[in-house]
């Protein structure tokens, strides 16, 4: 079965960014011309999504003012004989759906995801975690197949070097990684010890859930740092069937803090076809 909704956390405070967050959400920040949001719902339908649940927060207005229609700035657009553009606004939510929930107490990543639980309803779903972005929709595609064909959740995974795997969740795989980067998963631990690391797999922020995550999510209590841990909830999905991961390989941008923001803005800059070429003349000629 297709996943046919993807839930987006983005209630934070974006305090890494401060202070460009004071006044401005994070996920409206611009990628080129995109705001950042609009990157990772872009990858959603790619995938084939086509229902985007936003965990935004009342403090973050902005957010749901992007997905408004806005009469007087298209009838603007218009009169200046900008077409183009205006048909690009007519687009933001035209073959898709955008909900936007709120998560206004912060308790962890696992209560932003069920605050989407009604919304999504009874079937499988995606989660993706804004704060990393894919330079395609193809990792999000393939996990979606592998969930449609094993019946089980999938996460994400990255290898990185031990000293770094306690910031992130951590899989324990059964086995070796298949040739297509597929392996099924024994265990998951928030955030562990860096000598109780079951391995260097982290979890990124990629996953395609079976419903009856939403009971385990709903079940959370309290864990690493205090927080409702969506790994978790995962963990306990693990313990009774099937679990995969899959590795993602390349194009995978960590623009959760302001360096990975800017590289990953550069990056997806040299693959859009109307700035890369220009952007890529300027990056050979600047005297480093
Ligand atoms: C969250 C998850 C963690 C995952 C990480 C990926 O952690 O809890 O399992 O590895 O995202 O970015 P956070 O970054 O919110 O602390």
């Amino acid at each position: 079965m297709q996943v046919r909704s993807a839930v987006i956390p983005a209630a934070g405070l974006g305090t890494r960014f401060l202070p460009a967050t004071k006044a401005v959400p994070k996920e409206l920040f611009p990628i080129g011309d995109q705001p950042a949001i609009q990157v990772v719902i872009d990858e959603a339908l790619g995938a084939g999504i086509d229902h985007v649940v936003i965990v935004s927060s009342r403090s973050k207005p902005a957010v749901a003012e992007y997905f408004e229609r806005d009469d007087a700035l298209l009838a603007a657009l218009e009169e200046k004989g900008k077409i183009e553009t205006a048909d690009r606004l007519r687009a933001i939510g035209r073959d898709w759906r955008v909900s936007i929930v709120y998560q206004d107490d912060p308790k962890g990543l696992g209560h932003a995801v069920g605050c989407a639980r009604s919304t999504v309803g009874d079937e499988p779903f995606a989660v993706m975690l804004p704060d990393e972005m894919m330079a395609t929709a193809g990792l999000l595609a393939q996990m979606n197949g592998v969930c449609a064909s094993t019946g089980g959740s999938v996460v994400a995974v990255a290898e990185v070097p031990r000293h770094a795997v306690s910031s992130y969740g951590v899989i324990d795989p059964i086995g070796p990684m298949s040739d297509d980067g597929v392996v099924e998963v024994r265990d998951l631990v928030e955030k562990p010890a860096i000598d109780e690391a079951p391995s260097n797999l982290i979890i990124t922020g990629r996953y395609v859930l079976t419903a009856d995550a939403w009971d385990e999510i709903d079940a959370l209590e309290p864990g690493r740092g205090g927080e409702l841990q969506l790994t978790d909830a995962l963990r306990a999905q693990a313990r009774r069937a099937p679990f995969h991961a899959v590795l993602a390989e390349s194009g995978r941008y960590d623009t959760g803090n302001p360096l990975g923001f800017l590289t990953a803005s550069i990056q997806l800059g040299l693959v859009n076809p109307e700035l890369g070429d220009d952007l890529r003349a300027f990056l050979r000629n600047l005297e480093l």
